[in-house]
């Protein structure tokens, strides 16, 4: 399959379309931004790790029931995805209280919630991605109230997917953002990524972060979190 014109270019990655109209092709750049994209910088490996990485947890959720856009693997750096039209929704779930939730609700970072926690954020980079509810995505159309309560079914799924998948590599699923996408005939399934861009992993046994927190803080060994990310998630594989 090739490459036809570039669709689009996000903060992490370039879609492209391909000959078939029903497909695209999504290229993992190494580049990193935060905060709205007013830190900017360079994870170097971090576009071959968050493709293979992705793919592999989608292939898992595919073979659970939840559809995925992944069709193949490409490259190091390439998949061939279902084309989608993308809801406008960042949806979130989060186990433990860590990053904008421990802020807003004055939480301790690391604190268990007692039941996985469900979020909406209205992907719009002008207005910051503001936190909206259900009746904000019916009234305003991103998505009908049959889409969302299964887009809330499958996140939660998802959910419990990932955390026994991680639980075996002694890394606790904190949060995770996942986005769900539109196909033609009206079928939702998971499109976007699942990586250390888009999740916080903690090592079980030290509460070390091993996700893009290490970028979005200062904290140092960035690349090495990636790396450590994919070897223990993926092994030989
Ligand atoms: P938050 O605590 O900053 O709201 O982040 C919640 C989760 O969503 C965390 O796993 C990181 C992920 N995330 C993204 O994937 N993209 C974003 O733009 C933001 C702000 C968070
Ligand atoms: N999506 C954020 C940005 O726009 C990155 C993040 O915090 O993950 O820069």
């Amino acid at each position: 399959m090739n490459k036809t014109e570039m669709l689009y270019e996000g903060k992490a990655k370039k879609v492209w379309a391909t000959e078939d109209e029903n497909l695209c092709i999504v290229s993992y750049k190494d580049d990193a931004t935060a905060f709205n994209g007013l830190k900017k910088g360079t994870i170097v490996g971090k576009g071959s790790i968050n493709n293979r990485v992705s793919n592999y947890f989608m292939k898992i959720i595919e073979d659970k029931g939840i559809p995925t856009h992944v069709v193949e693997e490409l490259s190091d750096r390439e998949t061939l995805v279902k084309r989608v039209e993308i809801v406008p929704l960042e949806v979130i779930v989060r186990n433990i209280a860590a990053g904008s939730l421990a802020k807003r609700l004055g939480l301790e970072e690391g604190t268990v919630m007692s039941h996985p926690v469900l979020e909406f954020c209205y992907k719009n980079d002008a207005l910051n991605d503001p936190m909206v509810n259900t009746s904000h995505i019916i009234a305003m159309g991103f998505a009908t109230r049959e889409e969302l309560d299964l887009i809330s079914k499958y996140s939660f799924q998802i959910n419990e997917i990932l955390k026994g998948i991680l639980e075996m590599d002694n890394i606790t699923l904190v949060d995770f953002k996942i986005e769900f996408g539109r196909m033609k005939d009206g079928t939702i399934i998971l499109a976007d990524e699942i990586s250390p861009d888009t999740c916080r992993f903690w090592d079980s046994r030290t509460s070390e972060k091993l996700d893009k927190d290490r970028f979005r803080r200062d904290l140092g060994g960035v690349e090495d979190a990636y790396q450590e990310i994919l070897k223990r998630v993926m092994g030989n594989k």
